[in-house]
């Protein structure tokens, strides 16, 4: 028994019979949850809460189709900072959208300083005119809105073992987010790696961040170094790189040897890098890329055609529970899922983190062939992640929900 305990007791009583008396009000009083502060718990719900919700507190047009918003603590919610995060890391917003409850993930695009110091987050997010999320995101986020994400996550940040000290970010579209969150950190915390941003766009006005990666440029003394490559740009008023990043442009970053490559940016944009790596003999583990979320499956080559557009029953299982619902054969399941406003857990929505991770009891699918992360235990019990997996014919999973 410590002094003060023992202190708390004896004050109250003077014979035994008192003590014993005082012991068992004591034990009536206090609560069964064990009521002491543990700094370890504590210190994992901060860096690690499992919702962290916060209010727009500003939006910037970037672009015609690009917007800044930064995401203040929520306090009236409980959150009471946002969780600090590796530079190139990401968080998944929730939303629900006419009966369907989705995730999408979204790099953080501010620093670590920044939330530590100045308690903010910034996601920069490219509007897909064809999309679901964006376009209703566009309409309804607007100053004081409430956004409910995961804490970050994902592995596309610099890690001195793995990776060199001169590292390449290669970002196209909404993929400089990582570029803009990587040369931040650089710059404000003084790191000892550098970076060069090759950053590929349509034409001038699609360039986000220009000012603050002309700033770098100009003033990092070589720390962080910026090239854009714009496609459309033919101009006489442009006279920097044109045409699409490719080997010639990617050398010119200097030796290939030395380099980490840091990739984000459309599909599209992985698959014709990976032949310009391959001309530059550049391994593979030195190249690094974001996990591709959003795809058309039916333009995948192993993709059967003859599957497009047929709809299969999708019998659900969670615990005791059963439901049947449509899943239509080029739409992920995790898709059809939310569609019956069914949520997993989720966060890169691309194969990768295994948050979704839910067992196939019987059916014929199509796995992503290109996001094929699972363990060897996962592929033998007949583990599925249903972000990439498509149904083939009528099928039954078994699932977990997401906790409240
Ligand atoms: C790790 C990671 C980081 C990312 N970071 C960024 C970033 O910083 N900035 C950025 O802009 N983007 C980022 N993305 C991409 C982003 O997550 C979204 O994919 C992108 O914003 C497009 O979302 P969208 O919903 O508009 O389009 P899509 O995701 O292409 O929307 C179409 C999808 O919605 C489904 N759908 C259609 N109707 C319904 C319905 N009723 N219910 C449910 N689903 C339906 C369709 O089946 C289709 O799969 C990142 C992706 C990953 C994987
Ligand atoms: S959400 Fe990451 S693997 Fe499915």
């Amino acid at each position: 028994m410590g002094k003060e305990i023992r202190e708390r007791f004896h004050n109250k009583s003077k014979t035994m019979l008192d003590l014993k008396k005082v012991r068992a009000k004591e034990i009536e009083d206090q609560s069964s949850a064990l009521n002491y502060f543990n700094p370890t718990k504590d210190l994992a719900n901060k860096l690690h809460p499992v919702y962290v919700f916060t209010k727009i507190a500003s939006i910037v047009e970037e672009t015609p189709d690009i917007r800044t918003y930064r995401l203040v603590p929520d306090f009236s919610k409980g959150t009471k900072d946002v969780p600090t995060f590796r530079a190139g890391q990401a968080i998944s917003i929730f939303a629900e959208i006419d009966g369907s409850t989705i995730t999408r993930p979204y790099t953080l695009s501010s620093s670590p300083i920044d939330a530590l110091q100045q308690h903010y987050w910034e996601v920069t997010i490219k509007k897909d005119n064809n999309g679901f999320f964006t376009p209703w995101l566009w309409e309804n986020w607007k100053v004081g809105t409430e956004v409910k994400s995961s804490s970050p996550f994902g592995f596309l940040y610099h890690d001195y073992i793995r990776d060199t000290n001169e590292i390449v970010a290669i970002v196209g579209g909404s993929g400089v987010s990582v570029a803009r969150t990587l040369a931040r950190d650089i710059i404000q915390n003084d790191l000892p790696y550098n970076c060069t941003v090759l950053y590929g766009a349509r034409t001038q006005a699609d360039l986000a961040f220009k000012d603050e990666f002309d700033k770098y440029d100009k003033e990092s003394g070589g720390k962080v170094k910026v090239t854009y490559v714009l496609s459309d740009e033919g101009s006489k008023d442009w006279s920097g790189e044109t045409g699409f990043i490719n080997a010639d442009i990617i050398s010119k970053a200097g030796d290939p040897a030395k380099k980490t490559y840091f990739l984000c940016g459309p599909k599209a944009m992985y698959d014709f890098l990976a032949g310009e790596f391959e001309k530059l003999g550049v391994p593979k583990f030195r190249v690094r890329q974001e996990a591709v979320g959003s795809v058309d499956i039916t333009k995948y080559e192993e993709f059967p055609k003859d599957q497009i557009g047929k709809v299969y029953k999708l019998t659900v299982t969670c615990g005791n529970a059963h439901v049947d619902i449509e899943a239509k054969a080029d739409e992920s399941m995790m898709t059809a899922l939310e569609r019956n406003g069914i949520a997993i857990p989720a966060r890169c929505r691309g194969g990768e983190c295994g948050f979704c991770n839910s067992l196939l009891v019987k059916g014929d699918v199509f796995y992503r062939p290109d996001a094929e992360y699972r363990r060897i235990g996962d592929l033998r019990f007949n583990h599925i992640h249903p972000c990439v997996t498509y149904p083939l014919s009528d099928a039954e999973i078994e699932i977990q929900l997401v906790q409240e």
